[in-house]
């Protein structure tokens, strides 16, 4: 007797039931048959049978940190997998990896999981869970940013990278226009929300953002053009190098090649660690995202006296803070009355008006340049 076509699928299942039972359980090869198995028979569900369900998490295991975890995890709803999507988002928030964990995360356990991973203090954390998640464009997560921007508690960096994440969406575009049309928009988000809607995929969106967000000056006058605008312009390396170490006043805080003071990073290998498009960012907007340990502090002294600077030493008995001149200052911890991070980067905000349109491009041509060998 032919077997009618339509019951190869449960002959197969059948099959892979009974290798479930007679086959090592730990054997890696088995679960790989199990798991594709179940795939071509299209049977996500697992959650009844706690042998498939093992064969799929163990599987799972072999590839961790790989698109084929992610895909796995999403295919079958292994909601233990949970806690390492948001891993990996955080790991990874600006590749594709790392916003297919966040959206497998989220579609798993519900918007819960990411509101939940976001109650933390760590700034790099959230703002990382924020780029990924932003990536996602299914309503729910665009509504809980939404809520989340205009709620959060939240520090310079957390309340940029909300505002962009919202920017990802041409409804959270609107919503931010509205806002900088009603003069809403705080001051610290116009650079990075301008940039977003002047290059919005709405013509409308695009003018009107226009008429109503005005990058920063530079020293010719000159609003500053959104950085698509400069990333199309080409700069002078030479020219750059000069600027940097003159009237850039770069040299004041940044260390190339064993030139300059060390307030900030030292920029040898710039190049090499961030893009053009970051590179410009970095510069015109700081305090978007400050690099890790170089958070400012401001220490206040028990008679009264403020100290702004980069943490550099930090014991038992007294704490050393970098201030912008580079000049370090020493304070007891006895004399300490309150030490708050600011949220705030030392690099000044307003760089741009030192320098014309042309020297900044100058200028990152040149640290485009600063690369390992
Ligand atoms: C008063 C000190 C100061 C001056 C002046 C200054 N910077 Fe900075 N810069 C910093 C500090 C502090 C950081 C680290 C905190 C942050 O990321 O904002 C930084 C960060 C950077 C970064 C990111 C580095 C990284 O590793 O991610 C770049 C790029 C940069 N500065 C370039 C410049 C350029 C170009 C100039 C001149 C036009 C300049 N800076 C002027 C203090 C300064």
């Amino acid at each position: 007797m032919i077997m009618s076509i339509r019951y190869i699928p449960l002959v197969a299942f059948l099959l892979v039931c009974s290798l479930t039972s007679v086959m090592n359980a730990q054997d890696p090869l088995r679960d790989k048959l199990v798991v594709e198995t179940l795939i071509r028979l299209k049977r996500f569900d697992v959650s009844d049978n706690e042998k498939l369900r093992g064969s799929v998490v163990r599987h799972m295991e072999i590839h961790k940190n790989t698109p084929k975890y992610v895909e796995l995890a999403r295919l079958f709803s292994i909601e233990q997998s949970i806690p390492e999507l948001l891993a990996i988002a955080i790991e990874m928030p600006t590749a594709n990896i790392g916003v297919k964990a966040m959206n497998t995360a989220i579609s798993i356990g519900g918007i819960e999981v990411f509101e939940k991973a976001l109650r933390t203090d760590d700034t790099q954390r959230t703002v990382a869970l924020l780029q990924a998640a932003g990536q996602s464009p299914d309503p729910i997560t665009t509504a809980f940013l939404l809520k989340y921007y205009k709620s959060a508690p939240r520090n310079r960096q957390v309340l940029t990278a909300t505002a962009l994440a919202i920017t990802r969406t041409t409804n959270g575009q609107r919503y931010l226009l509205k806002e900088a049309e009603a003069g809403r928009l705080p001051a610290e988000l116009t650079f990075a929300v301008g940039n977003a809607l002047y290059n919005s995929a709405d013509p409308e969106i695009q003018t009107r953002a226009k008429a109503s967000i005005k990058l920063p000056a530079t020293a010719d006058f000159k609003p500053l053009p959104p950085i698509k605008v400069l990333l199309s312009r080409r700069g002078d390396p030479q020219q750059g190098k000069t600027i940097f170490f003159t009237k850039g006043t770069c040299v004041k805080c940044h260390k190339v090649n064993g030139q300059g003071k060390e307030v900030g990073p030292g920029l040898s290998e710039i190049g090499s660690k961030l893009s053009r498009d970051a590179l410009y960012t970095s510069i015109l907007d700081p305090s978007a995202g400050i690099s890790h340990n170089y958070e400012t502090y401001s220490l206040i002294t028990i008679d009264g006296n403020i100290i702004t600077g980069i943490k550099i030493n930090d014991t038992d008995t007294e704490i050393t803070l970098r201030t912008a001149e580079g000049i370090d200052k020493t304070t007891m911890k006895s004399d300490v009355d309150e030490l708050i991070k600011t949220g705030v980067s030392l690099m000044p905000a307003d760089l741009q008006r030192l320098l014309s349109v042309q020297e900044l491009v100058d200028i990152v041509a040149y640290l485009a340049t600063l690369t390992k060998n």
